[in-house]
């Protein structure tokens, strides 16, 4: 089998390891690709974004199947193109790609189908969602309708916060056409849990949940960013919140996704706060998350490059089993560049811990995000540069090996956050785990 892999980060270097840990024999082409990457399966030089370039790789490569990591491809609809040549793709056509592009499309398909979700309101002028604002209250959230990198949410704790959000977003135009409406949202409490779904447009195969930890410095604080570490599985994520995450999350969307003529293929994320009212969606993704695919793909014990081929192939999923997982816990550590997330400075040389080379034993992942290889080493080229996986028996255990290896990799500048899965830590040590 020949796969076409579609992005240069660590949650395509997990994916394609992944892809190889079920078949030894695929042929493997990524684009671009990285420096980790580089060691699994042969790297084009084409960006994620040259829709052009890489629809004429895939006249040339003819790959049996196609998975297209990052949202901006999906944005662009890049599923649209590659089904027109007649390729399989995993991934949602550009129609259904709005759940995750247009946050007003989410929200009104939501409220549309009862999925629970933060009450919103939707704003193209600055009086309208200024007066949203006053009725509502604080805490609430600002966010751009439209995809900003991860940075169009204002989590807004005063009345200040939130009208500078909304002139930043409005009257200044600070995310372009992203921000040119908004969403002035209720504040939910609780904790937050992603949920990946494989959706062959009408069902969802579950996997664990996930906790991201998205800030960039210990103990939750510091800006956002594309997430410093995540955690799996979640003690939180019990039965009963998975029955109730299908049936009241994934199933209505889905049907509702379907009758707008819009049926999501692909990876549907959910991103939900546990609240005390039960899970509530905060968003949705319409691909992989990053970094909880590096910690869910090392657990993940049923392949999954069949059910990936059947989704794209167009077929049902009706048949496929629940997946089966490893015992034990996951835990990945993100390793950022200096100035990340707002000015990430590029190029520094990596330098692994002598015994472990850039490579993996049974226990430790390094999975490479913003790495290329010059002049035969490894050097910083993105804000995430490597995400360090753990496996172990326990949360406490993979949390350790993580933060360890992670802390024996060098480059000048290096940030990473020393405490990642510190909840579900400090869950497990309650009730008595070591
Ligand atoms: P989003 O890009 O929509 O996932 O938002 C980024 C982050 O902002 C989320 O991961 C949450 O931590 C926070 N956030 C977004 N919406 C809400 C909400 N309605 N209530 C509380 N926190 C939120
Ligand atoms: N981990 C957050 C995201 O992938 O959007």
């Amino acid at each position: 089998m020949k796969v076409l892999l579609i992005g240069g980060g660590g949650r395509e270097h997990a994916l394609a390891w992944k892809l190889r840990q079920d078949n030894p024999q695929i042929e493997l082409v990524v684009a671009p690709g990285n420096a980790g990457i580089a060691a699994l399966a042969r790297c084009v030089p084409i960006k994620a974004g040259d829709l052009d370039g890489l629809l004429s790789l895939a006249r040339g490569e003819r790959p049996d199947l196609t998975i297209v990591g990052p949202e901006g491809p999906l944005a662009a609809g890049i599923v649209d193109h590659f089904r027109a040549g007649g390729f399989a793709v995993f991934g949602p056509t550009m129609a259904a790609a709005q759940i995750e592009t247009s946050k007003r499309f989410a929200k009104e398909l939501m409220m549309r189908a009862g999925v629970p979700t933060a009450f919103a309101s939707v704003h193209t002028t600055v009086t309208s969602a200024k007066r949203a604002v006053a009725a509502l209250g604080t805490p609430l959230v600002v966010k751009a309708s439209g995809l900003a990198a991860g940075k169009g949410v204002v989590v807004a704790e005063t009345m200040t916060q939130a009208e500078w959000a909304i002139d930043t977003m409005l009257r200044d135009g600070a995310f372009g056409a992203a921000g040119s409406e908004v969403l002035v949202e209720e504040f939910m409490y609780g904790e937050e849990l992603s949920v990946f779904g494989i959706c062959d447009g009408e069902r969802a195969v579950l996997m664990h949940g996930a906790q991201d930890y998205k800030r960039l410095s210990d103990g939750d604080r510091g800006p956002n960013t594309g997430g410093m570490g995540a955690c799996a599985p979640i003690s939180l994520d019990t039965p009963g919140m998975r029955a109730s995450i299908e049936r009241r999350i994934f199933e209505p969307t889905l049907a509702a996704m379907k009758e707008q003529g819009m049926p999501f293929t692909g990876l549907l994320y959910a991103g939900l706060m546990l609240t005390a009212d039960g899970p509530k969606v905060v968003e949705f993704n319409c691909r992989f998350g990053d970094p909880e695919t590096q910690v869910l793909l090392p657990l993940l014990e049923s392949p999954l490059n069949d059910v990936m081929l059947a989704v794209a192939r167009g077929e049902s999923i009706a048949q496929v089993s629940p997946f089966v997982w490893k015992s034990g816990a996951s835990v990945t550590t993100v390793l950022a560049a200096p100035g990340y997330p707002s000015h990430p400075r590029l190029g520094e040389v990596i330098e692994f811990p002598a015994e472990e080379v850039g490579g993996t034993d049974d226990q430790v992942y390094v999975f490479h995000a913003g790495t290329k290889e010059v002049d035969g080493k490894a050097v910083t080229a993105g804000g995430r540069v490597l995400s360090i996986t753990a496996v172990a028996r326990t949360v406490v255990a993979a949390a350790a090996a993580s933060r360890g290896y992670a802390e024996r990799v060098q480059f000048s500048g290096k940030q990473m956050r020393h405490d990642i899965g510190w909840r579900e830590v400090q869950r497990a040590r309650g009730a008595g785990a070591s």
